[in-house]
């Protein structure tokens, strides 16, 4: 017995100065840390309402089956030609398009007008794939079984890629898609400097 109350069991406090009243400046410096974390923690509401960045709140559980049954008709009704097999559709302005992702492909790609407005729907049909719009600063994960709607206006004539930012698979670096914004009256512009790097870049595909 004698020996276990020689151990420090850590039920007994240790000898010596071991504890002694917070400091003045580091009472500062938790009172500075628990300040700028109520900070924070009212940002996350403030910026949910002002920093326009949210997705429309339009949101859903989907079949995946049904989901791409949705799309085909739409792309079957807007279609308006043809990239590498890809069907290129152009919606009425206004109106709501349909947006597929799956290994390793985006379809179909979406011919908009500039300044209209338009609900994009996105839902992946196999596995979890992200959505970026290149060059621009978009980004939206993308899980399969959920139709997310999103209310886009494109504010830049261009001809811009769709790329996949969440690991996917094998294919995954060759998952790129196409978004064409047309000028006001409907015309395509020529394309812009982003374009040409990833047709580039396209070309080197396997
Ligand atoms: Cu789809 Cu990575």
């Amino acid at each position: 017995m004698s020996s276990l109350r020689d151990t420090h069991t850590g039920l007994d406090s240790p000898k010596g100065t071991w504890w002694v009243p917070a400091h003045r400046t580091e009472k500062t410096w938790v009172a500075i840390a628990f300040a700028w974390c109520m900070v924070l923690f009212a940002m996350m509401p403030l910026w949910h309402y002002k920093g326009g960045q949210n997705p429309a709140g339009i949101r859903g559980t989907v079949d995946p089956k049904a989901y791409m049954k949705r799309t085909m008709e739409f792309t079957a009704a807007y279609k308006v030609g043809e990239d590498h097999g890809i069907p290129i559709v152009e919606p009425p302005v206004g109106s709501d398009i349909y947006l597929a992702a799956m290994t390793y492909q985006w379809t179909p790609i979406l011919k908009l007008r500039q300044g209209a407005q338009y609900t994009l729907h996105i839902s992946s049909l196999d596995v979890n794939h992200g959505f970026s719009l290149y060059p621009l600063n978009v980004n939206f994960q993308i899980i399969p079984g959920y139709d997310y709607g999103l209310r886009v206006t494109p504010t830049e004539a261009g001809d811009f890629r769709i790329l996949c930012n969440e690991f996917c698979g094998i294919g995954h670096h060759t998952m790129l898609g196409r978004v064409i914004v047309t000028d006001p009256s409907g015309k395509e512009v020529t394309q812009n400097d982003a374009a040409r790097v990833l047709t580039a870049r396209e070309e080197v595909r396997p």
